[in-house]
């Protein structure tokens, strides 16, 4: 008896779903959230923040600002070292748009302004970056040290800035590929729905939004298709898989006014078109996305409604990527806000589903776990795993 209730703690402890629960990702998300690499203070939860879905949005940045305005998120208004590390017209003053200086043409070449993008369902949106250029997340963390962390811009390595170890690298690789939404990492969007459904949300409206994307008249599937909503269907002829597209977003009217007098970020100056307005992004996952507004590589859709509202516009359906659809896409300012509840009903954190052992309700089975938890062999497991977790971070610190 003593043996099965000992495995069956050992079950409940291994099902219950936990980002920190493999000693690799615990690793990575310390890096993640304190990391500098001898760098400028900055760390990756800097503009990653966990509490927005791991992206930062304007009035997270606002608020970020009034906390401490000599957080290193700031740090090119404080060091005159650093002055043209970021604009900081287009990262809080402005218009607010929370975008980032970002040399993604190398860094003889003008920078880009791109808003810092949540890191939900990571593991399944290769290539990475928002113009998808980057094969993995372990060159990715490299990139945004060198990007991000430098002390000067002289970014010289090793003086300015380190760059990971390759366990380091591997740690912060696997805590952002644990970041799920759901949290339990089941992207089923019936059980979304009825969740969200359960919890109010209008059942009809949801269904018709949902039939809409999947349609011949919206035609989102065709590009956010696939388990997290990221991967064209293959029907477009350019292939399957996570795909960049021009989809007219810098023509956007919140890119024509960019509302920074003087220097870079002149208002008669719209925001720099990247690649002369030529530039292809990459499709984000949809799962949790009305939780991640502002939307788009530059955030110029305010609201989910207006994101959604872009794919019915002009500016979409001249579009090189418009343009590539067998028909115009085509829908109504009511269907608008159906494909919206659809969206936001896919952006509902279901609980986690409770353990089932067959002849025993979930309240017994956690009420045996915790008993058993207490005992002496199950919590001298779980301490030994604890040192080893603790030896490992220890290791990578000593160095
Ligand atoms: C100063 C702000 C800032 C810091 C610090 C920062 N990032 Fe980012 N991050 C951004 C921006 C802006 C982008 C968008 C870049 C692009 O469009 O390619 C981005 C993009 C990403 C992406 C690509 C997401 C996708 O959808 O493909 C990953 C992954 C990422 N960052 C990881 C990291 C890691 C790991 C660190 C720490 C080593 C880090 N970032 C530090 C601002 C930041
Ligand atoms: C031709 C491919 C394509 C089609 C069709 C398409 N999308 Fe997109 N979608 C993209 C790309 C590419 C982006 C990123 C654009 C950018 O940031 O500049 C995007 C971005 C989005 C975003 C913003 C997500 C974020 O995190 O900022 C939403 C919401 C969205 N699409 C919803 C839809 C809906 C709803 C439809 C159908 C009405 C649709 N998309 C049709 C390719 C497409």
């Amino acid at each position: 008896m003593a043996k099965s209730l000992f495995v069956l703690c050992l079950v409940f402890v291994l099902a219950t779903p936990s980002r920190a629960a493999d000693p690799l990702v615990e690793l990575g998300e310390q890096l993640f959230e304190s990391e500098t690499f001898d760098g400028n203070g900055r760390t990756c939860a800097t503009c990653h923040v966990a509490a927005e879905s791991f992206g930062v949005s304007p009035p997270g940045i606002a608020m970020l600002f009034a906390i401490d305005p000599l957080d290193p998120l700031f740090i090119a208004e404080n060091d005159p070292a650093l002055a043209t590390l970021e604009n900081p017209c287009l990262m809080r003053q402005g218009n607010q748009r929370a975008l980032f200086l970002e040399n993604i043409d190398g860094f003889a070449s003008p920078p880009v302004f791109r808003a810092s993008p949540h890191l939900l369902n990571i593991a399944h949106t290769a290539p990475y970056g928002q113009s998808g250029g980057v094969a993995n997340l372990r060159d990715f963390s490299d990139a945004a040290i060198e990007q991000h962390f430098t002390q000067t811009m002289a970014r010289s390595m090793g003086r300015d800035f380190r760059l990971p170890r390759l366990p380091e690298l591997y740690a912060l690789e696997a805590f952002m590929n644990s970041i799920t939404f759901p949290t339990d990492g089941n992207f089923s969007l019936d059980r979304m729905i009825a969740y969200a459904v359960s919890q109010g949300a209008d059942a009809a409206a949801i269904d018709r939004g949902r039939t809409l994307f999947f349609g011949d008249l919206a035609q989102c599937s065709r590009c956010h298709s696939g388990p997290v909503l990221a991967t064209a269907d293959g029907s477009l002829g350019t292939g399957t898989g996570n795909l960049a597209f021009d989809t007219g977003v810098v023509n956007l009217g919140a890119n024509n006014n960019d509302g920074c007098f003087g220097g870079p970020g002149d208002p008669t100056i719209p925001l720099p078109a990247e690649a002369g307005g030529n530039r292809e992004f990459s499709t984000p996952p949809l799962l949790g996305v009305a939780n991640t507004a502002p939307f788009f590589h530059d955030h110029s859709a305010e609201t989910l409604f207006d994101a959604v509202s872009f794919y019915a516009s002009v500016t979409f359906l001249i579009s090189p990527a418009g343009l590539s659809l067998p028909s115009p896409s085509a829908f109504s300012i009511a269907d608008t806000f159906d494909i919206v509840a659809f969206l936001e009903a896919i952006s509902v954190d279901p609980p986690p589903e409770p353990l089932v052992v067959p002849g025993l309700s979930p309240w017994s089975v956690r009420l045996l776990a915790a008993l058993l938890l207490a005992t002496p062999p199950v919590a001298s497991v779980l301490r030994g795993r604890r040192r080893g977790k603790r030896s490992a971070s220890g290791r990578g610190e000593a160095e």
